[in-house]
């Protein structure tokens, strides 16, 4: 709904050509795992962004196919590719968004917190030359678990002495896009209106869809929400189960990030009512971490959205106190991981 929204909006600036030939702003955007299953289709909703002037690919493999296909389209942005460590800082540099969606995806019968051993070292990896060579930079993290390498990259960016936790995002907009969908296909709603936060974490049961902030304000039974709660808390597993060893959501998680991408670029380009949900250092709870809406700014996080946790029903609140010890647990793995290093 943003990224569509917001091509529209830009699409009617009065000197712009019918495709958008002459962006109104020219960031540039970095996609780290972009010959993946994400990667690949997140380059091609970027590259139809308005507001981008530059997109940089880098992948340990397989990146310059992607990049050669993806700059024939007549979209303002330019493509570069980069393959390997030593290409990395070339990547970095100059840029102003870096989305990381390197590492291994689930199979089936696995939970996100196995993918730890593995993408904990990536993420590390990828955000230490993040922090060398664009700190200032936003950090859109979707590599899981989201609960801990989000942690893991802050403490990596504080050993490097640049952290600025406005900066730096866990991707959870898909939480968001399929509440969003699930709730307008249950109770028959016009999908481009409804708008449901969701908060915690992501993965399993700390992903908490608040049903009750809904909007347009809609009333469910008790039944329906446990149910939809439940959907929007395995849907990732529906289609890590569809799958069936092929991987977990890639298209759905493509157009997810490209609309926390875009809202990022609105908010850098001035834009002053830029809303979304992220998973960012948090004084919302005792957590250190936690999802909220968030509004954003030119500086990253203008504000955290307190308001939506007022007034929770009592099995919201019931959730919110069951997801607290399995998020703070990941929360402390991801720390301890890049302290134990150090
Ligand atoms: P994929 O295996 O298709 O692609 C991953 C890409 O990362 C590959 O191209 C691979 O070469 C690359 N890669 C591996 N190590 C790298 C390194 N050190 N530097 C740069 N690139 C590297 O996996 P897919 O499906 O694209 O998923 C990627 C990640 O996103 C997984 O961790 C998955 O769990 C996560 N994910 C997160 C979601 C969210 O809502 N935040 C939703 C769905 C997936």
């Amino acid at each position: 709904q943003a990224l569509r929204s917001s091509f529209a909006r830009k699409a009617q600036k009065p000197n712009q050509t019918q495709y958008g030939l002459q962006p109104q702003a020219s960031f540039k955007v970095a996609i780290l795992g972009a010959a993946g299953g994400i990667g690949q289709p997140l380059a091609l909703l970027v590259k139809m962004s308005p507001l981008v002037s530059a997109l940089h690919l880098y992948d340990i493999a397989n990146v310059k196919g992607v990049a050669a296909d993806l700059s024939h389209c007549n979209t303002p942005s330019q493509v570069l590719d980069y393959t390997g460590a030593s290409e990395l800082a070339n990547c970095l540099k100059g840029v102003n968004v870096v989305v990381i969606p390197a590492g291994v995806p689930r199979k089936p019968g696995m939970t996100r917190d196995d993918l730890f051993n593995i993408n904990a070292n990536i993420v590390k990896t990828l955000v230490e030359a993040v922090a060398d060579n664009c700190p200032d930079a936003f950090i859109h993290i979707i590599s899981n678990p989201v609960n801990s390498t989000v942690p893991i990259a802050a403490e990596v960016l504080k050993q490097k002495g640049v952290y600025d936790p406005k900066k730096l995002f866990g991707v959870t907009t898909l939480d968001v896009v399929r509440a969003n969908t699930f709730v307008a296909q249950k109770k028959n709603l016009k999908l481009i209106d409804v708008d449901v936060p969701v908060i915690g974490g992501h993965a399993g049961i700390t992903i908490l869809p608040l049903l009750s902030k809904t909007k347009p304000s809609v009333s469910f039974t008790d039944e329906e929400v446990k149910e939809l709660t439940v959907r929007i808390q395995n849907a990732g597993t529906e289609v890590v189960e569809a799958k069936a060893g092929a991987g977990s959501a890639t298209l759905s998680m493509a157009y997810a990030a490209a609309r926390f991408v875009e809202s990022s670029l609105r908010a850098l380009d001035g834009d002053g009512d830029v809303y979304e949900c992220a998973y960012v250092e948090s004084n919302l709870t005792e957590l250190p971490f936690f999802a909220s809406r968030v509004k954003l700014g030119r500086k990253g996080v203008e504000a955290l959205i307190s308001s939506d946790l007022q007034g929770l029903t009592e099995y919201e609140q019931k959730a919110l106190d069951a997801l607290k010890p399995e998020l703070k647990g990941s929360i402390e793995k991801g720390i301890a991981f890049v302290q134990k290093e150090a």
